[in-house]
């Protein structure tokens, strides 16, 4: 089968193609899924260079999270069957033709929802109602200030937020994004490389601050929009896709009467399953109900990996960017 191929620690361009890869073996817990979409998320950029939390052993196909239809069913799983359309989190693997997943990283993808758009939607929007409903407790009538808001967690915040009756604040680093942060649902927008963070925020609040801050991002950033909570705040500690991670002022916590949240999804959904299938159904329904409109940037071949990892680098990927082998 063709699927990408990651032999050396060594990045995006030493990533390879191959067609006569061996498809991965089942077990009885798992299931074999016929892929039609990854999504490419940021931490596909980490793994090939050996920086994410975990290293898969060479050599391995990248790609977290795949759509597609269940050809094979291992012995031992009863709720699926040959011929459903999923999708699954398979941490890596999916930027292939096949990938093998356990079970219970499996879900139903409703009828209504295209592969391509349920490839990307799992991490980013799970994440997120995750972070929103378990962690900050989100509640109609909050602000909500979304860091890195036409990224793929970003957007989905301005989405999920909005769903949730918050009113959105919506920083990134070019008109386009913030265009793109306000189709979906923002009322106000900051370009965090020309606007100070902090005082337009304030101004924006009526130098109240907002109720939540949702921070993909990192860096000096994180800093800013702590000094932007108000009291009672939350600080969402999603990523750090700047490539630093910040360290907290602790009387900065003391004097807002905030709290900093910690948001770990991949534990979530292993230690909170019932919590996390409820998640994913509320998902569904807003989809289905036209409140959540994911945003695909572009649906491209396999082959054009290396494009799609330097594309992320670069951040120049608005919403969501889908690998098929389809195409
Ligand atoms: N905690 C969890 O469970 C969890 C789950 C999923 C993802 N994450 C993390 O969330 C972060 C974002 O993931 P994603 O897949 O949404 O990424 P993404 O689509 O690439 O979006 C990241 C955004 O960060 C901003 N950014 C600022 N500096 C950047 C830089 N140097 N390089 C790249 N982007 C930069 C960009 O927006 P601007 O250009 O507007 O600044 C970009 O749109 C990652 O750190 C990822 O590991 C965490």
């Amino acid at each position: 089968m063709k699927q990408v191929v990651c032999s050396s620690l060594t990045g995006i361009d030493d990533l390879s193609i191959t067609s006569d890869a061996t498809a991965p073996a089942l077990n009885p817990h798992s299931v074999r899924i016929e892929v039609h979409g990854c999504g490419v998320n940021y931490p596909d950029t980490l793994i090939v260079r050996g920086a994410y939390q975990f290293k898969p052993p060479l050599p391995f196909a990248p790609g977290g999270e795949v759509a597609g239809v269940i050809v094979e069913v291992g012995s031992e799983v009863s709720r699926l069957s040959v011929g459903q359309r999923v999708a699954g989190i398979c941490l890596w693997g999916g930027f292939a033709e096949e990938v093998v997943v356990p079970a219970n990283s499996v879900i139903a993808v409703p009828e209504a929802m295209e592969l391509t758009v349920a490839a990307g939607f799992t991490i980013t929007y799970g994440t997120t109602i995750h972070a929103l409903r378990q962690r900050a407790r989100l509640q109609p009538g909050e602000t909500v200030l979304v860091l890195g808001s036409a990224g793929g967690v970003g957007l989905a915040a301005v989405e999920i937020a909005s769903a949730m009756g918050a009113t959105v604040i919506a920083a990134a680093s070019t008109a386009d994004k913030l265009a793109l942060a306000t189709a979906h649902g923002a009322k106000h927008t900051i370009n965090y490389l020309e606007q100070d963070l902090k005082r337009t925020v304030k101004s924006l609040t009526d130098g109240k601050g907002v109720d939540v801050v949702y921070d993909p991002v990192g860096g000096d950033y994180t800093e800013q929009a702590l000094r932007a909570t108000a009291w009672n705040g939350r600080l969402l500690i999603i990523g750090f896709a700047s490539g630093t991670i910040p360290a907290l002022r602790a009387n900065l916590l003391l004097l807002k009467g905030c709290q900093a949240m910690g948001v770990f999804w991949g534990d979530f959904i292993q230690r909170e399953p019932d919590a996390s299938e409820q998640n994913m159904q509320q998902l569904f329904e807003w989809y289905q109900s036209g409140l959540l409109c994911p945003h695909i940037h572009g649906v491209w071949p396999l082959e054009d990996v290396r494009n799609a990892l330097h594309a992320i680098e670069n951040r120049s990927v608005m919403g969501k960017l889908v690998l098929s082998p389809k195409i």
